[in-house]
């Protein structure tokens, strides 16, 4: 099996995302601490950091915050900074208010900004000025997601000895829906400036290879395209992944496995746990998911004395008026749902709108019978590949929504289309009733496509993709 470093040879590794593994935190007494960040990219980029022990440039969490380059662990963080102004036109505004609901189908209404576009370019440049002032001579640079498109192009302008990957965690549009974006032109630009870009599906990868012809005329050959400037530029599928084996480690502790049962009796010990983990995010499905409990209530299909859904939504976005009004909703329905169906000593629904560590997390996998990912539209969803690592128990039902990209690879999970909320009520009843011999076919199966295709897996093609790619340009430059 060859390792990262086999895969990376003498070349230096640079990390550059929006977002630091870690958020800084001031408690009110003015204490400085670090918190994991939220999301799934630090979930699955965090363990590659650490085995190569390579610098990582991004956002800390805060406004306004100059703090100087410091490590953890292996890993050597770079903090860049944002000033308050920026984070709302640049995080808050183009990435999530604009290219975040124009990438998930518009599920929300993206807002067109100018301004917010002026400070998105101005964000990716001190982005790329970081990177070319820190990268050593030839090294490969690694920018991740929506909120750094323009990254790739800059640096290459500034630093043409550096190779350039870009890797897009979350959906690329169709192109009825990109078009609508007015600087479509400059974004597909900027990515197209990377050797190698990335995608979670094979449809992502089409749909962005069709933008490159239609906006810039880049012939595409095969899975490459053609750059103005004549280099072959790789837009490729690759399914990110988890550390299978840290979850599955985590789920075999004993004190992770006594914690799932105190969570069991806790919950009053009802026959079946059904959990939903997300951030509290419109995209992923919450307010379907909650509409067919509800009615699975009402229905009489299952009852508060012997169901619950614990739902773990997770604080994000919180000042975008999108996210804000989602809370206001789900809320709404929590209340209701347990208001009309509860009883002294039996919540429907479990919610927290809190995060929680790793260990937890492992935990409430273990208790729960029945997982719902339910997402409208998905990059990947990892949550739905940490249940199936923590659960070498080969128990549990996974109910995975058609739009999640996970879908793709998962296909003995119990897929669903959310928007069918008929066909949600019968998956879940489904799951809630399925025999313990077909939970164990269907998790073996998933548990052999997360073991075989882990994270390590997922660097190793992408950056295996990538060091071809510079081995190619070396090769030119000598010739
Ligand atoms: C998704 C995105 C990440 C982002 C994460 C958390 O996973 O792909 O880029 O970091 O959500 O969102 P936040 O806005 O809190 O960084």
């Amino acid at each position: 099996n060859r390792t990262l470093s086999d895969v990376l040879g003498r070349r230096e590794l640079v990390m550059v995302s929006n977002r630091l593994p870690v958020d800084r935190v001031t408690a009110p007494d003015g204490s400085v601490s670090w918190r994991t960040s939220p999301g799934g990219l630090v979930t699955a980029v965090e363990p590659i950091v650490k085995e190569l022990g390579c610098l990582w440039v991004g956002w800390a969490g805060i406004a306004d915050a100059e703090i100087e380059p410091f490590s953890l662990e292996s890993m050597q963080l770079a903090p860049v900074t944002l000033s308050a102004d920026e984070i709302e036109e640049y995080y808050e505004g183009f990435s999530n208010g604009t290219l975040w609901p124009l990438y998930h189908d518009v599920i929300a209404q993206p807002e067109y900004h100018r301004e917010w576009w002026e400070t998105y370019r101005a964000v990716n440049r001190r982005f790329a000025e970081r990177v070319a002032e820190s990268a050593g001579e030839g090294a490969i640079v690694w920018v991740h997601d929506y909120q750094l498109q323009l990254v790739p192009e800059m640096i290459r302008e500034m630093r043409p000895d550096l190779t350039i990957a870009f890797f897009l965690h979350i959906p690329f549009p169709p192109g009825s829906l990109f078009a609508q974006l007015p600087w479509r032109k400059p974004i597909v630009r900027g990515m197209l400036g990377a050797d190698v870009v990335g995608f979670q599906r094979v449809q992502d990868a089409v749909n962005f290879r069709m933008a490159a012809e239609r906006y810039l005329g880049a012939p595409a050959l095969g899975n490459a395209l053609r750059a103005a400037d004549g280099r072959q530029v790789l837009a490729q599928e690759f399914p990110i992944s988890i550390d299978a084996a840290a979850f599955e480690e985590l789920g075999r502790l004993p004190r992770v496995r006594q914690r799932a049962r105190e969570i069991r009796d806790e919950l009053g010990d009802p026959e079946t746990v059904m959990l939903g983990v997300d951030r509290l995010d419109y995209t992923k499905g919450i307010r379907h998911r909650l509409k067919a409990f509800e009615e699975m209530l009402a229905d009489g299909d299952v009852s508060a004395r012997d169901a619950v859904l614990v739902q773990v939504a997770s604080p994000s976005r919180e000042r975008v008026g999108a996210y804000q009004q989602l809370r206001d909703d789900v809320e709404v329905t929590v209340g209701r749902i347990n208001g009309s169906y509860g009883a002294i000593g039996a919540t429907p629904v479990v919610y927290l709108h809190q995060g929680y560590g790793r260990e937890e997390m492992a935990a409430l996998y273990l208790a729960a019978d029945v997982l719902l990912v339910t997402p409208l539209r998905d990059g990947m969803n990892l949550v739905a590949k940490e249940y199936i690592a923590v659960r070498s128990d080969e128990r549990g039902v996974l109910v995975l929504s058609e739009f999640a990209g996970a879908a793709d690879e998962l296909r003995d999970a119990l897929l669903v289309n959310p928007h069918d909320i008929e066909g949600l009520k019968s998956t879940i009843l489904r799951a809630v009733h399925m025999p313990a011999a077909e939970q164990e076919r269907r998790m073996r199966a998933l548990r052999s496509v997360i073991t075989h295709y882990d994270v390590a897996r997922w660097a190793e093609q992408f950056l295996g993709a990538v060091g071809t790619a510079a081995e190619l340009r070396d090769a030119a430059t000598e010739g």
